[in-house]
């Protein structure tokens, strides 16, 4: 269905543009978009709300988020008006986790780090895409090694939908020009220091000149992804 001439037109189209002709190709099929409120997901969600797009909006509450994340979200849906879906983690398997390994296991191993991302997030957002044709996210090129060469749309035989990340070959500037030229909502936190914004224990401030996602667990060595995007 998608073609690559599709792909290289979308390059030239702005943002809003891109997920209109997305919305249009795909128009029958469910499509949705995840956000963790942070700035790549903000201008997204700025997109698709303004615009009203058939595209469901969801997040991933893993229960252990910063509290100016949770004000940024009701702050959000607010001032955007638009409904969100939140998928939570499945209450017994947190329950036996924290019985079991207590509540900061993931400081312990790399190996409880990941077990906890299962729990917290990739089992909500594999419920959250079971019904979904097309997943739309806000990662770019730039943030890292591992994301270098994701292109704008992938078919994902292993969740078999189409992946959409549409926002892949945006610099860090264009990103905070679109975001200041809607005045979208921000977590405050990116002024203190926090680029790359997850959970608030496996999150801390970078200083200047540290990697952005220096502080994705900061205390790994670890390629630092949670396997949302594996
Ligand atoms: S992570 O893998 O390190 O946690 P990152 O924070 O860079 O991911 O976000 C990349 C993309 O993953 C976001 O644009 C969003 O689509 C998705 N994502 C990450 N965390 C969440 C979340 N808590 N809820 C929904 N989507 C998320
Ligand atoms: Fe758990 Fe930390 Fe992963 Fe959040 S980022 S799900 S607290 S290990």
């Amino acid at each position: 269905m998608v073609t690559e001439n599709f792909e290289k037109s979308l390059l030239a189209l702005s943002l809003p543009e891109r997920l209109k002709q997305i919305e249009t190709l795909f128009v029958g099929n469910n499509i949705v978009f995840s956000t963790s409120f942070g700035q790549e997901d903000q201008a997204i969600t700025h997109a698709i709300a303004s615009q009203k797009l058939n595209i469901e909006i969801f997040t991933l509450d893993t229960g252990r988020q910063f509290q100016e994340s949770y004000e940024l979200i009701d702050l959000t849906v607010k001032k955007l008006a638009f409904s969100l879906k939140t998928y939570f983690p499945n209450t017994s398997a947190v329950e036996n986790l924290v019985e079991t390994k207590g509540f900061n296991s993931f400081y312990t191993s790399v190996e409880n780090r990941k077990e906890c991302c299962y729990i917290r997030k990739i089992e909500p957002l594999n419920r959250a895409l079971q019904k979904a044709d097309v997943w739309i996210t806000g990662l770019r090129a730039a943030q890292s090694d591992n994301r270098a060469d994701m292109p704008m749309i992938e078919w994902d035989a292993q969740k078999n939908l189409y992946k959409i990340n549409p926002i892949i070959d945006w610099s860090f500037e264009t990103l905070e020009n679109y975001l200041a030229e809607y005045k979208v909502p921000q977590n405050p936190l990116h002024k203190k220091g926090f680029i790359s914004i997850g959970c608030a224990p496996c999150t801390r401030a970078i200083a200047a000149g540290e990697h952005p996602r220096a502080g994705r667990w900061w205390w790994e060595n670890s390629q630092k992804e949670c396997g949302l995007h594996a």
